[in-house]
C-alpha cells in the first residue's frame, strides 16, 4: 500500500468473519506492485445489514468488493447483473461497480483455471475425481465440464448434494466418499474440494486408504492452511503429484483485481504477490 490521499480508491471484502482472510495481502500487494492508488480493506458484516453494506458502499464510492463465506449466494440479489459464470455456479465473490450499482462474478473457477495452466495439468479428456460437494466444489466442477473433462466421479459425504450438483450433467457420476473402492481402475487428477485437513485437524484426509491414492496421478487439495496438507502427503506416497489450493486463492484474487480496474496483470506481478501470501501464511505455521 502506499500513500493515502484523496484520490486513493477503495476495494474490500464483505464476509463474515474476515479476520483471518488473505485477500488483503494478495490485492494490496498487486496495488503496491502495480503503483496503483488502491486500498483493499476487510469489512466484517452481519447478515442483516448486507444489503445495507452494498447500498452503503456504493455510496462512499467504493470501487470493488469480494465477497466471502457466508455471503457467496445472499449476494445476489443486491446486484444489478450476473455474469453468466456466476450465474451458473450459482455464486458470486468478485462485485465491479458499473453505472447505478455493483455487477456480479466468480473468480474461483478461472482462479483454478490459471492455477492448474500454470502447474500444466490438464483438463480437457482428463478422468477427474471430485471430492466434496459444497460451494468451492461447485465451482471446481463448472471448470472441469466447461475445460471438456472426460468423466468426473463426484464423491460426497452427503449424496443428496452430489446428486444434485451432477444432476443434467451426464458425464458428472454423484458417489459416496466411502464407495471409492468402486471407481474404475485408471489414473486420475483428484480435487479435494472438502473442508477435511484444515488447520486445526492437519492429521486428517478425507479418504486415508493408500489403495485409493494409487489411482491418483496428481492431486490438488483447495486447502492450503497448512500448506502441506494429510491428502498431499497420501498422494506423494503413492507415486502422484500434488499441490494446495494457494494458487487457486491467489489467481482468483489476481482475476478479481483485473476486473475491478480492468487491466491484466503479469505474472512478475503475481509472482511478488505470490511470495507475500506465503511469507504471511508461513507466519502463521
Ligand atoms: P466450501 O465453501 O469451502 O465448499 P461448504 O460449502 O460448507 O464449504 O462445503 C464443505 C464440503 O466439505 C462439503 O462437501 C462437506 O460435505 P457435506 O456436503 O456432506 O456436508 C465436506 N465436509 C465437511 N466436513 C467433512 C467431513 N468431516 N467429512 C467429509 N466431508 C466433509
Amino acid at each position: 500500500m502506499g500513500k493515502i490521499d484523496g484520490k486513493t480508491k477503495v476495494l474490500g471484502l464483505l464476509g463474515n468473519p474476515v479476520a483471518h482472510t488473505l485477500s488483503p495481502v494478495i490485492h494490496n500487494s498487486l496495488a503496491k506492485e502495480l503503483d496503483q492508488n488502491v486500498v483493499y480493506l476487510p469489512f466484517q458484516v452481519e447478515e442483516d445489514g448486507l444489503e445495507e453494506a452494498i447500498r452503503g458502499a456504493f455510496q462512499l464510492g467504493i470501487e470493488g468488493l469480494n465477497v466471502t463465506v457466508p455471503y457467496k449466494t445472499k449476494v445476489m440479489k443486491y446486484l444489478m447483473g450476473i455474469d453468466e459464470t456466476a450465474q451458473k455456479i450459482g455464486a458470486v465473490n468478485t462485485l465491479v461497480r458499473k453505472g447505478k450499482g455493483y455487477y456480479g462474478y466468480n473468480t474461483d473457477a478461472m482462479g483454478l483455471k490459471r492455477q492448474l495452466l500454470s502447474e500444466g495439468i490438464l483438463c480437457k479428456d482428463a478422468q477427474v475425481i471430485v471430492l466434496g460437494a459444497g460451494g468451492a466444489a461447485k465451482a471446481v466442477l463448472h471448470l472441469l465440464v466447461k475445460e471438456g473433462a472426460r468423466t468426473i466421479y463426484l464423491l460426497n459425504r452427503s449424496m443428496h448434494k452430489a446428486q444434485e450438483m451432477a444432476e443434467g450433467i451426464d458425464i458428472v457420476k454423484p458417489m459416496l466418499l466411502e464407495e471409492y473402492q468402486y471407481i474404475p481402475e485408471g489414473k486420475y487428477l483428484a480435487i479435494q474440494c472438502t473442508s477435511v485437513g484444515l488447520h486445526p485437524d492437519v492429521d486428517q484426509a478425507v479418504i486415508e486408504d493408500d489403495s485409493f491414492y494409487q489411482k491418483i496421478h496428481t492431486g490438488v487439495d483447495l486447502v492450503y492452511r497448512p500448506q502441506y496438507t494429510k491428502f498431499m502427503r497420501l498422494v506423494e506416497k503413492n507415486g502422484g503429484k500434488a499441490y494446495n489450493g494457494l494458487k487457486m486463492l491467489l489467481y482468483q484474487g489476481v482475476s478479481a483485481y483485473e476486473l475491478f480496474r480492468n487491466i491484466t496483470i503479469s505474472e512478475d506481478v503475481i509472482g511478488v504477490a505470490r511470495r507475500n501470501l506465503e511469507s504471511e501464511l508461513e507466519k502463521n505455521e
